[in-house]
């Protein structure tokens, strides 16, 4: 391509439905475990406060593209109305190195998170599965619901925030968009006692999920709080969990659910089952037994990032071609 071309998230949205997007994680967690991607840990630049700028480069040969995420995340923007995540994802042809395009990287980075979650649930929790708890009410909650809603036929949705207002918001308008019911609840407990799949997809610094409250044969997606000192999870679940993650170097120098445990001696650098790219595979076994606790522990990967935004080029490219 020889002009720039920036492709906005309103474009995103149209093109990359969340049924297609999980087949599409499905695929590239695949190609990482086979091998096929070039994945290297993120650089997350500290700013003030608790700001990040994060920048996520990754290539998936076969596809014969290269780039980068560049992200910035402000955990307090949701008090200002703003977006806590916002960047861009810059794809090249690798072979040639030339651009192809830069896609609005807030609406990829919702919609991907959101299906590498499904993926996982799907190869992860009970198939019987049909309740649902959301701890945190922000961007990814909202796209989580939706997600979960492609895998399993749930019937019940929990949902919790630190701030009840914006739970009860939040479950108004789910219920509203997609049918179903949620219960806004005033403790995390009260949201997850009876559900069969937790999304934690909060900023807490602190455990908002714990061991006790979680009944035997749920399967957890613990997304949220990505950095080494921060967790959602509090030591008791990850102890007593099967725990899975998307890419173990990533989990070994990021993940606090995982970390934190680790330093207080609680398990040991053998607690990782792997990725779930080799459950995909079939080089690792999944669940086992209706009774074990499953965790996913979703740090976030670029070549997420590219899969996606290369998907909506190519539609994009396609579309101007067939006008
Ligand atoms: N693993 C990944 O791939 C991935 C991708 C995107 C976002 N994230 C992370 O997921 C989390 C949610 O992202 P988002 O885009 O929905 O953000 P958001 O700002 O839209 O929502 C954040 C939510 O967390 C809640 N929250 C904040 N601090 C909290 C605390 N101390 N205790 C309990 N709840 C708290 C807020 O009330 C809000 O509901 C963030 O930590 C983000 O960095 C992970």
């Amino acid at each position: 391509m020889s002009f720039l071309i920036f492709i906005s998230g309103e474009q995103v949205n149209k093109i990359l439905d969340m049924q297609t997007c999980i087949q599409l994680m499905r695929e590239t967690l695949s190609a990482l475990s086979r091998g096929e991607a070039i994945q290297v840990l993120r650089t997350a630049m500290k700013l003030e406060g608790r700001n990040v700028l994060g920048v996520m480069p990754s290539a998936l040969l076969a596809k014969n593209i290269v780039g980068t995420k560049v992200i910035t995340i402000a955990p307090d923007n949701s008090y200002k109305g703003l977006p806590s995540h916002q960047g861009v994802v810059i794809v090249f042809e690798a072979e040639t190195g030339s651009l192809k395009a830069i896609v609005e990287g807030e609406t990829v980075t919702a919609i991907r998170t959101a299906a590498v979650s499904a993926v996982a649930t799907d190869i992860l929790s009970r198939k019987d599965a049909n309740s649902l708890a959301i701890l945190g009410t922000g961007v990814q909650a909202r796209m989580h619901v939706e997600a979960i809603l492609q895998v399993r036929d749930i019937e019940q949705v929990y949902a919790w925030d630190r701030r009840l207002e914006s739970a009860v918001k939040f479950s108004k308008e789910m219920s509203e968009k997609f049918d179903i019911s949620i219960v806004p609840c005033s403790t995390s407990e009260e949201a997850v006692k009876h559900a069969d799949i937790i999304c934690t997809v909060t900023a807490a610094k602190e455990p908002v999920l714990f061991g006790s409250h979680v009944k035997k044969g749920t399967h957890i997606n613990a997304v949220g709080s990505c950095t080494p000192d921060c967790r959602e999870l509090d030591t008791e679940l990850i102890k007593v969990c099967k725990l899975y993650t998307d890419r173990m170097e990533s989990a070994i120098h990021e993940a606090g659910d995982y970390l934190i445990p680790l330093r207080e001696g609680a398990i040991d650098e053998q607690h990782i089952m792997g990725e779930i790219g080799d459950i995909l595979v079939g080089r690792i076994s999944g669940r086992q037994d209706p009774e074990e606790i499953t965790v996913f522990e979703a740090l976030g990967l670029a070549v997420e990032d590219l899969a996606a935004a290369d998907f909506v080029i190519n539609q994009v490219e396609q579309r101007e071609k067939s006008r």
